[in-house]
């Protein structure tokens, strides 16, 4: 059941099937040079994309815009201390900014990071800093309860191929972004925590999605049954010796970010603010106004309402079961933020080469104006990865109508199959990491 109710409402449209695929072809078949007007259900990412509450709303008026000293500031650093245990802030515009704050101060050139798994921009951030990331994640089955977690024992490999002093540190990613939004035990994190000790490195974690992952943990995990989301959010956050934040997921706000430190890494702080002064602003504020501080503040105490996450990771679950119940081959358990889809497996008659995940968001956004964005070889080329659709949920936006139109959706694209085409690139950008963005395509004959 949804925990809240529309206020204030936006209208939206789906425009006719020759429209639709006008506006596809002018787009380059890319979705992300799709107008957002043109989009009737858009799934393209949870960051920043949701609604905030009438209290967050009601924060914004009360913005303190002062460059030093601002009141905002005070409040956002009392929710983050209450919500999340870190005293201490460097405010950032989003996440990424404060990646580059924190990796940047962290990691120096030739040394080694092991994450779960890097999400694209933190890879980017580690790489700028002039180190290496080394994904790390478990073996799992489909099914298993905690297949976001970190694979310590590689860590301890690396550590003993590379030499322990090359590695400043370790992250976890909570949930795992890239590995489909799948959750990490507190039991993992403690054992992060100890192997961070074992080698003398700071434990990092990128808390974009921690209220999500709390949540699977009090319902998953049998030594926090039965615990508050709050509480079980401040135990696995207790292991960290700093977090990253993009305040656009469990921030419950459209912009914003920050990097926790601890009370006694005076050093580590110092390094921080000063990366934060120098590329995103003065450290009461970071990039942010006054009223997106205020926004965050609150969102932050939203996130751990049960009720609220509850019904947020839930409507996931239930756009994964109308799927499965029209056939659609999806990663199980469902994450947090989004479901993945199996697009090598739905279309198996298009090569990967011929991009099957590009050709299924096509199909998505032809069939029913649903947008949706493509994880596998054009977006990681030659990464040999599987060719991954996400359709990820903003918070509090959509109704279960909507989930059912994406799932007839699916369907009517399961029903042409046959007929539709594999996609080549006609135009990318010199840098292919980035070529999903920006790249034109065009379908094949
Ligand atoms: N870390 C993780 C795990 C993320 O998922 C993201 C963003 C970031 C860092 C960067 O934060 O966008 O505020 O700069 N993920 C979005 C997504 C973009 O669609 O998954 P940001």
């Amino acid at each position: 059941m949804r925990a809240y109710k529309a206020k204030s409402v936006e209208r939206i449209e789906l425009p006719d099937r020759g429209a639709r695929e006008r506006h596809l072809r002018e787009a380059g078949y890319n979705v992300f040079d799709l107008d957002a007007e043109a989009v009737f259900v858009d799934l393209l990412t949870d960051s920043g994309t949701g609604a905030m509450s009438d209290e967050q709303w009601a924060a914004l008026h009360r913005g303190d815009e002062s460059y030093a000293g601002s009141e905002s500031f005070q409040n956002l650093e009392t929710a983050v201390e209450d919500v999340m245990g870190f005293s201490r802030i460097v405010p950032a515009h989003q996440g990424r900014g404060a990646e580059n704050v924190l990796y940047g101060a962290l990691v120096a050139e030739g040394e080694y990071v092991p994450n779960n798994t890097h999400f694209d921009t933190t890879r980017a951030h580690v790489v700028n800093a002039g180190g290496e990331p080394v994904d790390c994640p478990i073996e799992s089955d489909p099914g298993d309860p905690f297949q976001g977690n970190l694979d310590t024992d590689a860590v301890r490999e690396l550590a003993s191929e590379v030499g322990a002093e090359r590695i400043p540190a370790v992250v976890v990613t909570i949930t795992n972004n890239s590995l489909a939004g799948q959750p990490v035990s507190i039991a993992n994190l403690r054992a992060a925590r100890s192997i961070a000790d074992e080698i003398d490195a700071r434990l990092v974690i990128d808390a974009c999605r921690f209220a999500e992952n709390a949540y699977f943990v009090a319902q998953r995990e049998a030594e926090f049954e039965g615990e508050s989301v709050a509480s079980v959010a401040r135990e696995q956050l207790s292991m960290a010796d700093a977090i990253v934040m993009s305040g656009k997921k469990d921030g419950l706000a459209n912009v914003g970010g920050f990097v926790g430190v601890r009370e006694n890494d005076d050093e580590l702080y110092e390094q921080a603010r000063q990366r934060g002064i120098l590329f995103e602003g003065f450290s009461t504020y970071g990039g942010m106004a006054g009223r997106d501080l205020e926004a965050m503040a609150v969102g932050l105490r939203e996130a751990v309402e049960k009720p609220y996450i509850e019904s947020r990771v839930e409507q996931v679950a239930e756009l994964g079961e109308l799927l499965q119940e029209v056939g659609v081959p999806i990663r199980t358990p469902t994450g947090g933020h989004a479901v993945y889809v199996d697009a090598g497996e739905f279309l198996p008659s298009i090569p990967c080469e011929q991009f099957p995940g590009q050709a299924l968001v096509c199909a998505l956004y032809e069939e029913g104006g649903v947008r949706a964005v493509e994880l596998g070889e054009l977006a990681f080329p030659g990464e040999e990865r599987p060719q991954l659709v996400r359709l990820c949920l903003p918070r509090r936006t959509y109704f279960r109508d909507h989930l059912e139109h994406v799932a007839e959706t699916f369907a009517a694209v399961g029903d042409r199959r046959e007929e539709l085409p594999g996609y080549e690139i006609v135009d990318e950008p010199a840098m292919a990491e980035l070529r999903h963005f920006s790249a034109d395509l065009q379908p094949l004959d």
